[in-house]
């Protein structure tokens, strides 16, 4: 599986050649609009985690060009796009799966909060289990650290790696991000959800100094970076 980061919470992780896309917000954040070209990400897949600008701002602009397979996203959040005419959305809710042509997705708990840019509900934040032949990751999406995702390892115990925002104040920050990828079995993980505002700003050596005391892998791809996971 290759994992493209594409700045803030969004990334791509490609398998057998389809491009599965979480949280886009690329042209809205400074740090990714001049790195990366909107017009070049590949969706063959769009999944958002919950309804926050910082996580769904250019949804729409991508789905309209590549067309893709499926938006899966929580129930509210899916409404909502079809009302923005975005097609092929599939809103599901907590705890339900659905196999795909590149394998299975379920949808896990996550403590955030959710609504929409124009203060629509969005009913409750999720994260993303993602199994298939090629191998299994677990996105978090944004949440604190809880012990719901001991349950990853029950699903999952072939996971490849984890992706865990780090940069604390609205999520979790990187030591609970080390203890979640723990209890999710993962060897490794991607850190996401930092440097991107004021409040998020992370302390690299110490995130890293963290993950290591653990025996964990931190990963953290500069945007635009693409790595073997
Ligand atoms: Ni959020
Ligand atoms: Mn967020």
């Amino acid at each position: 599986m290759r994992f493209t980061y594409y700045g803030h919470a969004c990334f791509s992780v490609e398998i057998a050649g389809q491009h599965l896309l979480f949280d886009p917000f690329i042209s809205y954040n400074p740090l990714a609009k001049d790195k990366i070209a909107l017009e070049s990400v590949k969706a063959d897949y769009i999944f958002i985690s919950h309804g926050h600008g910082d996580h769904l701002a250019d949804a729409a602009a991508i789905a309209k060009r590549t067309q893709p397979k499926a938006v899966v996203t929580p129930f509210e959040v899916g409404e909502w796009l079809e009302k923005q005419g975005l097609k092929n959305v599939v809103a599901m809710n907590h705890g339900g799966s659905k196999a795909f042509d590149f394998g299975r997705i379920k949808l896990t708990a996550a403590i955030h909060s959710s609504n929409l840019p124009d203060g629509s509900y969005g009913g409750n934040p999720c994260g993303f289990l993602c199994q298939t032949s090629a191998g299994s990751f677990y996105y978090s999406g944004d949440t604190a650290l809880t012990r719901d995702m001991e349950l990853v390892a029950k699903w999952a115990p072939d996971l490849a790696f984890a992706v865990f925002p780090i940069g604390d104040f609205y999520t979790m920050g990187a030591d609970d991000a080390v203890l979640a990828a723990g209890m999710v079995g993962a060897k490794k993980f991607v850190g996401v959800h930092y440097d991107s505002f004021p409040p998020i700003r992370l302390d690299r050596a110490a995130a890293l100094a963290s993950a290591g005391k653990a025996g964990v892998e931190l990963l953290l791809p500069g945007i635009g970076e693409s790595i073997d996971v």
